[in-house]
């Protein structure tokens, strides 16, 4: 039995605890530390040892694996001190506020022997599932470009989100996820990056950006999160040489429209729309088409959980390592360069 506490009692921590208490018999929530009185009381009343400093938290030792569920400005401090007061450390993403941070949690977990991971729960999402299944069974042929969004309406961030020194904004919010993602299913170098970011009703931070990088095999990789986008695009949109995907929702409705051959055996002919006549823009015959559902996959979240416990048991290799989240981080110093300067920046990630 493995036994967590939680520094930072706050709203994904809450999700954490239900999450584990639902899904595992082998992990069990023990205790938690929180500046705010309020979340202690909270903690307690969900059957929790409540700590009031971080210091008697640390010294406890009624646990052996620490989560770390703060604003993102603390976790570098609080997973350095977990680490050497011995525990082995899942932090919450984005894991630090810049490469340099994570240099020195690295350091100290390589040091000290214990397991240090970051919760990118959504490795496994399903939307994100079913794509890489397409991208990794060539269901769209070679695929050239690829978007991923998440668009808002509400026009709101919210808490310490909409302030710079917690490491507010989208970029760290979504945008760490969305990258996550399109790093975790392509293996390629990623060799530019360029990024534009918005704050259109959130003063401090950015609440919209657009990203662009391009692989070293030649995809494009395309990245939008808006929280004031009241029209709403689809979450996945990518083409290949031999079709196209799209995913439209969280509920994973969508298709992939597949070519059936790569020649064309047809006689191109000029079609007239109300934008004048056009024969590159044509549609193709119907019969040169085939429409095919999105592949099924299996995933939960709780996977994540999974493979800590068997990492640190000793029956698996760690799937979310630092090596993988460091780049992410990269993509995101470029991306605030870009964003700064104005400019496409080269890559080596
Ligand atoms: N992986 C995901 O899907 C996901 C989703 C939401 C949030 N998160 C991450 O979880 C973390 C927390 O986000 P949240 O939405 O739960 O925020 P939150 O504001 O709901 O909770 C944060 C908690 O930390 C406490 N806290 C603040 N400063 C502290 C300090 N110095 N020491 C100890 N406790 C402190 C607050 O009192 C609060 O209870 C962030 O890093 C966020 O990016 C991840």
């Amino acid at each position: 039995m493995h036994k967590l506490g939680i520094i930072g009692y706050g709203g994904m921590a809450g999700w954490h605890h239900n999450s584990i208490k639902s899904n595992f018999d082998d992990l069990q929530v023990v205790a938690a530390y929180d500046i705010d009185p309020a979340r202690l009381e909270v903690a307690e009343k969900n059957g929790l040892k409540a700590y009031k400093t971080a210091e008697e938290f640390l010294d406890s030792h009624d646990f052996d694996v620490v989560l770390v569920a703060t604003p993102n400005n603390f976790h570098c401090e609080y997973v350095c001190r977990a680490l050497e007061a011995g525990y082995n450390v899942v932090c919450e993403k984005p894991v630090a506020m810049s490469v340099k941070e994570l240099d020195r949690m690295e350091e100290t977990a390589k040091r000290t022997g214990h397991l240090f991971s970051v919760h990118q729960n959504r490795r496994w999402d399903q939307d994100y599932r079913i794509m890489k299944e397409a991208y990794d069974t060539g269901m769209i042929g070679k695929p050239f470009t690829i978007e991923s969004r998440v668009h808002g309406q509400g026009g709101m961030v919210h808490g310490w989100r909409e302030f710079k020194v917690a490491g507010g904004g989208m970029v760290y919010d979504w945008g760490v996820h969305l990258i996550d993602q399109l790093l975790d299913m392509i293996d390629s170098k990623v060799v530019s990056v360029y990024a534009n970011l918005h704050s259109v009703r959130t003063p401090e931070v950015d609440d919209y950006f657009k990203l662009v990088f391009r692989y070293e095999n030649g995809i494009t990789a395309h990245v939008e999160v808006g929280t004031f986008n009241l029209v709403q695009l689809p979450r996945w949109y990518a083409c290949g040489d031999g079709g196209a995907l799209v995913i439209n929702d969280w509920d994973c409705h969508g298709k992939i429209i597949h070519t059936r051959d790569t020649v064309m055996k047809w006689e191109p002919v000029v079609v007239q729309t109300k934008a004048g006549p056009t024969r590159t823009m044509a549609p193709r015959p119907a019969d040169t088409l085939e429409e095919l559902p999105l592949p099924h996959v299996e995933t939960s979240w709780s996977c994540f959980y999974r493979n800590i416990l068997d990492t640190i048991d000793g029956k698996a290799e760690l799937i979310v390592t630092i090596p993988s989240v460091r780049r992410v981080l990269q993509v995101i110093e470029a991306c605030f360069e870009s964003d700064r300067t104005g400019e496409g920046i080269k890559t080596d990630i």
